[in-house]
């Protein structure tokens, strides 16, 4: 089966030597695959070559085999290539309701259809069903997660690059995130990408662990196997 997200050979670097070292990753079509690893270990770095923010030294990023390499961000965006943006970025001067509306706006034609899709995302983030009317800078870190997340999500993507989503997040937020994760993946064969501090969250949504260490991948395994695994988790996970 054609990966839904492939990079190979990629080699990234800033200064020196290079951060990401001849990387190659698949991830299928519908899969969730947590990327995990210590800090610096090249979990940004690989979303940002992926999503084409950070242009690599080296190496091809293929959507469903179609090499995407030579385009930019906003290229692969539309291709379905979708990076939610870091520091929870939604729009802060609009209210959640026209930021919803914003991220459904190319791919939900109609009025209609829009105010459905966005009526789904209500259903799928209760808490922003209670914020529609709320400005963005008046929403919880939470609540933004959740906007940015939901807002992504309208857009359609075939996959999604996400990192550390469940950064500064309460845990009840954070279950109801990956648990969203997991249903639309499930439900709509969404493919993503998910680097996560939270090992534990990241891996019970999880099909597959990818640990990465000094560049390369070390370690790539069922999500419960890396999980259930004390030698693999302590030597890898530091837990
Ligand atoms: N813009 C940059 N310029 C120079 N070096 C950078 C830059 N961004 C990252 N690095 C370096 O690249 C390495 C990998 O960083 P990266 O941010 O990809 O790690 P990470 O796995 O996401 O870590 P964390 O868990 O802390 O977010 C680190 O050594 C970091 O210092
Ligand atoms: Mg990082």
């Amino acid at each position: 089966m054609t990966p839904a997200l492939a990079v190979d050979g990629l080699t990234v670097g800033y200064a020196g030597a290079p951060v990401l070292d001849d990387l190659r990753l698949e991830v299928a079509p519908g899969e969730v695959v947590a990327l995990l690893g210590a800090n610096g270990a090249g979990k940004t770095t690989l979303l940002r070559a992926a999503s084409g923010l950070t242009p690599p030294r080296a190496g091809r990023v293929l959507l469903d085999g179609a090499d995407l390499t030579a385009l930019s961000v906003e290229d692969r965006a539309r291709r379905g290539l979708a990076q939610v943006p870091e520091g929870r970025s939604v729009v802060t001067e609009l209210t959640v309701d026209e930021n919803l509306h914003l991220g459904a706006l190319w791919c939900h034609p109609g009025r209609a259809a829009r105010r459905a899709a966005v009526a789904r995302t209500y259903d799928l983030f209760e808490p922003l069903a209670r914020r529609r009317t709320s400005l963005g800078h008046q929403l919880s870190g939470g609540e933004r997660q959740m906007l940015a997340l939901g807002r992504a999500l309208l857009a359609r993507p075939r996959v999604l690059l996400l990192d550390e989503p469940s950064l500064g997040l309460a845990p009840r937020v954070v279950a109801q995130l990956m648990g969203v994760l997991r249903t639309t993946a499930r439900e709509t064969g969404l493919t993503v990408l998910l680097a996560e501090q939270n090992v534990t969250s990241a891996l019970s949504i999880a099909d597959r662990g990818v640990v990465l260490s000094l560049g390369a991948v070390v370690a790539d395994a069922p999500a419960a196997e890396l999980a259930g695994d004390p030698t693999l988790r302590h030597a890898y996970l530091g837990f």
